[in-house]
């Protein structure tokens, strides 16, 4: 069980954030259909990692460590979906920094926890 979970999370996560910046670049090159449909397998792979997740940190028995990166993957997420909607709206406005920092920052957190390069 603690296996498959582990692979399904560690060869979906590289691919959620392929298909982030590939809806990304649609989206800025008003390519809609192609962008409507990257952004839906995307949410599909929001999913997978948010069940698998919680399948590996109910192994744990909720770790603090792997509990607040799971916090820290669920503002990831919507760090994600704000810059996708909002370039889509063309509404980011000045906002856009911050929303690229913390982008940047969620993921660097969350993979440095999730390959234990960072533990509490
Ligand atoms: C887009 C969001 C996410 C990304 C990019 C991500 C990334 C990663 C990475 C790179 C690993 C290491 C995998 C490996 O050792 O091969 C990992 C492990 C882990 N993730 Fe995530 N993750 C995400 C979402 C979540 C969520 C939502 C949860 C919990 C609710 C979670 C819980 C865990 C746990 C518990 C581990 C440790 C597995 C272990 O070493 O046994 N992750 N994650």
């Amino acid at each position: 069980m603690y296996t498959g979970l582990l692979h399904t999370h560690s060869s979906s996560w590289a691919i959620t954030v392929l298909l982030f910046f590939i809806a990304y670049f649609l989206i800025k090159a008003n390519k809609e259909k192609g962008a409507k449909i990257v952004h839906m397998i995307l949410r599909l792979f929001y999913v997978i990692m948010v069940l698998t997740g919680i399948g590996l940190l109910i192994q744990w028995n909720f770790a603090f460590t792997f509990v607040l990166k799971g916090i820290l993957a669920i503002s990831l997420i919507y760090f994600m979906e704000m810059i996708l909607v909002r370039t889509k709206k063309d509404a980011l406005a000045g906002k856009g920094p911050y929303y690229w920092i913390m982008f940047v920052a969620t993921l660097v957190l969350v993979v440095l926890i999730g390959f234990n390069v960072i533990a509490f």
